[in-house]
C-alpha cells in the first residue's frame, strides 16, 4: 500500500489527523491495534477547551458535540468545607464543553468511513522502518496477510505503550518523566447531576472530582492508590468515600445512583524531545502524558495534530518543509505549558503521601488565594479553557 500519511493509531490524535489531512485534499491510511467496538467504547476524560470545540466543529464533525455537549462557564473549587467558583467565561470570554472522548471517537470514525478514508481495526506487530529514508514504512499483521504501508511521512499517534516513540533511536530522544504516588478511582453512575459546574475539591482524606456526562449520567472521581483493587471498592465505600471527601458546612450534597463503570487511572507526566525523528511525527500520548487533573490530554492531541496538519498540507502544496522542521519545537511550547498546569493543579489538590501540616496549611493557602485574587484565578482559568 502507498499513501501520503500513514498513521499509527486510531485514538482522537490519528483520526483528526486523518479527517484534517482528507479536508487539506491529503491522502491517509490508519492503523489501529483494537477493534472499532473498543475504540468507541473505552471511558476516557471528557472535557474540551474552547479551541478543539471550534476546531472539531469548523472541519465539520462538531454536529453531534454541539447538539449533545454541555457548555460550562466556570469550575469550582472546594477546599475547607466550602466551594468557591472560578467565572472561567467572566475571566477569559471562553468556556469548556463536556464531551466524552470516546463520543469524539464515534463522529471521526464515521467522519472517516463516510468520506472513503481507510482505518485498518485489529492490526498486529506493528513495526515502522527506514524513518530517515524518504519513504518511511510501517509493517504488520492484518487478516492473516503481513502487509508493508509505504508512506511520504509516519504520523505515530499510537500513544504511551504504541510502538512509534521506541521506534526512535534512544540517543535521538531525551525524555523526561514525573511519577505520582497516587491514582484516580473512577466511576460512571445513573444519577441526575448534583452541579451545574464541575467541582475539584481539596479534602486531607484526598483529591474528589465530580463531572458529569449528561443530565442522566455523571462521571466520578476520587483519589486512590494506583495499586488498589477494583474489588476493594463495593459500591457502599465508594459513596461513602465521596460523600467524606467531599462534605462542608454548606448544604450541597453529592446525589448516589447506579454505578455500571469503575476504574482506576496511573498519573505520570511524561515529554519526549523533539517529537520528530526522520519522517516519524509524534502527536498526542506518543509523546507526552500530564496528570488528568486540568483535563489537557486530549485537548494537546488535538493541539498537536492541528499543527500537523498545517505543516503537512504546506509541505504537501509547495514543498515547503519550513512548518514541518517547526513542528516540534511549536507543539512543545504548548505541551510544557500544560505540564506546568497540570503538575500545578495536582499538587495544589491531592495528598502526597509524605505530606505534612504545614504542606496541608500550604496547599490552603495557595487555593485561598486562588480564589481571592483575580490575577491568580486568571492564571487557572486562561490554562483551563486553553
Ligand atoms: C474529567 C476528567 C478530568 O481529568 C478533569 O480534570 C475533569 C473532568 C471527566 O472525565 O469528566
Amino acid at each position: 500500500m502507498k499513501t501520503q500519511v500513514a498513521i499509527v493509531g486510531a485514538g482522537p490524535a490519528g483520526l483528526l489527523l486523518s479527517h484534517l489531512l482528507h479536508l487539506e485534499g491529503i491522502a491517509s491510511v490508519v492503523i489501529e491495534s483494537r477493534t472499532r467496538e473498543e475504540i468507541e467504547a473505552t471511558i476516557r476524560a471528557g472535557v474540551l477547551e474552547q479551541g478543539t470545540v471550534d476546531l472539531l466543529a469548523q472541519s465539520r464533525v462538531g454536529e453531534r458535540m454541539q447538539r449533545e455537549g454541555l457548555r460550562h462557564e466556570g469550575i469550582y473549587l472546594r477546599f475547607a468545607g466550602v466551594s468557591h467558583r472560578i467565572a472561567l467565561s467572566e475571566l477569559t470570554g471562553r468556556a469548556i464543553t463536556v464531551y466524552a472522548q470516546h463520543e469524539v471517537i464515534k463522529d471521526l470514525v464515521a467522519a472517516r468511513l463516510a468520506a472513503g478514508g481507510t482505518i485498518l481495526f485489529g492490526v498486529k506487530d506493528a513495526a515502522l522502518y527506514d524513518l530517515d529514508s524518504d519513504s518511511p514504512k510501517v509493517r504488520f499483521r492484518h487478516e492473516n496477510a503481513l502487509p508493508e504501508i509505504s508512506g511520504d511521512f509516519i504520523a505515530g499517534c499510537d500513544g504511551f505503550h504504541g510502538v512509534s516513540r521506541p521506534s526512535i533511536p534512544s540517543r535521538h530522544r531525551h525524555e523526561f518523566t514525573r511519577s505520582y504516588p497516587f491514582g484516580w478511582f473512577g466511576i460512571l453512575v445513573e444519577a441526575p447531576a448534583s452541579t451545574d459546574e464541575l467541582i475539584y475539591a481539596h479534602h486531607e482524606r484526598g483529591f474528589a472530582l465530580v463531572s458529569t456526562r449528561s443530565p442522566q449520567i455523571q462521571r466520578l472521581y476520587f483519589q486512590c492508590d494506583p495499586e488498589d483493587n477494583l474489588k476493594r471498592w463495593p459500591d457502599a465505600r465508594i459513596w461513602e468515600e465521596l460523600h467524606t471527601r467531599l462534605a462542608g458546612s454548606d448544604d450541597w450534597k453529592l446525589a448516589e445512583g447506579r454505578i455500571f463503570q469503575k476504574g482506576i487511572i496511573a498519573m505520570r507526566s511524561f515529554v519526549v524531545e523533539p517529537m520528530r525523528y526522520g519522517r516519524l511525527f509524534l502527536a498526542g500520548d506518543a509523546a507526552h502524558i500530564v496528570p488528568p487533573t486540568g483535563a489537557k490530554g486530549l485537548n494537546l492531541a488535538v493541539n498537536d495534530v492541528r499543527v500537523l496538519a498545517s505543516a503537512f498540507s504546506r509541505y504537501f502544496k509547495s514543498k515547503d518543509e519550513e512548518a514541518l522542521a517547526a513542528y516540534s519545537a511549536t507543539a512543545l511550547k504548548r505541551v510544557w505549558r500544560a505540564e506546568h498546569f497540570s503538575w500545578w493543579m495536582t499538587s495544589m489538590l491531592h495528598r502526597f503521601h509524605d505530606d505534612t501540616p504545614f504542606q496541608h496549611r500550604i496547599q490552603l493557602a495557595e487555593l485561598d488565594y486562588v480564589v481571592n485574587s483575580k490575577a491568580k484565578a486568571l492564571t487557572l482559568a486562561e490554562n483551563y479553557v486553553g
